[in-house]
């Protein structure tokens, strides 16, 4: 990542952090990713345990943020709604350094303030009740709010985005840790807030490499196998000819890549004709999605920059 940003990430060592657990300590101090051995080095609060592309996520999340507000600010009132917030600080297992997470780094970003409202989501309320206390002791309780909320819920989330002020342009982000999301929840904003633009991030290479084939061919994998139909709107993926191929000769590129075509394709179907990917390392897609083409400009000229700070010149 570039210093600047590392430093508007207030990146500082945590020397409690054991470093470098394995999946094995993971599941014995962490719960739901929040690491109950360390707290923060700033307010002694909770931190999420996570690992070094984190930091590649807040990348391409604040680079983004940064070109739809210059490009916006003066024709719209901007909401930002992030769902799956966490508690706004970070370890980075492998070196040991506290980061802000994604909430906190949008919250302390210098563009911040030019948003009328933004709501942080998230199902675990110790999660929202220190992003709270961060936000208040950042100063940013007039814009910002921490509600806890289950994205399964979906009357529930659209009782709290009821709150966000009407005729505003919205940038809406959810992160979460698998392909949970049910589709009819970003129809559900998207009825909502009318105006929303979607970075949505998607497992591709945690849960679904892990599970896709089996769903595609295992009547035992059923349970997966509808959490993934739930995600993507529709059960057609596992009805074509070609992803069942792409499964028997265990092709996990394709099965991956015609995943993200059916969604690309039911969210088109809904009104978001312009999307785009951007991975992060093996890990996770970023899936960019809007109604309108300016959308999709901003998100290309916001990949021309790598993590690194290299300028990228295949855009
Ligand atoms: C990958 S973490 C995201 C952390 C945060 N965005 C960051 O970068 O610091 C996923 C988050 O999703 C939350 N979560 C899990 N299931 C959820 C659900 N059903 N509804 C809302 N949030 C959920 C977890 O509590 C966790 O904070």
């Amino acid at each position: 990542m570039v210093k600047k940003e590392i430093e508007s990430l207030r990146s500082l060592p945590n020397r409690n952090c054991m470093r470098n657990c394995n999946q094995e300590d993971r599941t014995s101090i962490t719960e739901e990713g929040i690491c109950k051995k360390v707290s923060s080095v700033i307010d002694e609060n909770i931190v999420r345990c996570v690992g070094a592309w984190s930091d590649e996520k807040i990348h391409w999340l604040t680079r983004y943020f940064s070109i739809f507000t210059i490009g916006m600010r003066k024709k719209w009132n901007l909401n930002y709604i992030e769902i799956c917030c966490g508690p706004g600080r970070c370890i980075i297992r492998e070196s040991g350094q506290e980061i802000d997470g994604t909430s906190l780094a949008i919250i302390n970003h210098d563009f911040f303030d030019s948003f009328k409202k933004a709501i942080f989501i998230d199902n675990n309320s110790d999660s929202i009740r220190v992003l709270n206390k961060r936000i208040q002791d950042l100063g940013k309780y007039a814009i910002a709010e921490g509600v806890v909320g289950d994205y399964n819920d979906i009357d529930g989330i659209k009782r709290i985005l009821s709150d966000m002020p009407s005729r505003c342009l919205n940038l809406v982000f959810i992160d979460p840790t698998d392909c949970g999301i049910p589709f009819t929840l970003i129809e559900a904003i998207s009825d909502s807030l009318v105006t929303a633009d979607f970075i949505i991030n998607v497992a591709m290479g945690t849960d679904l490499t892990r599970n896709i084939r089996q769903a595609i061919l295992e009547p035992r994998y059923n349970k997966v196998k509808k959490k993934y139909a739930r995600f993507l709107g529709s059960p057609d993926y596992f009805k074509r000819r070609e992803v069942i191929a792409a499964a028997k000769s265990n092709n996990q590129r394709r099965m991956r890549s015609l995943f993200m075509e059916e969604y690309k394709k039911n969210l088109s179907a809904i009104g978001y004709l312009h999307t785009d990917t951007e991975g992060v390392e093996h890990y996770y897609e970023l899936l960019f999605a809007s109604k309108n083409y300016r959308g999709l400009d901003f998100w290309r000229k916001a990949q021309k920059i790598e993590p690194s700070g290299q300028k990228r010149f295949d855009f």
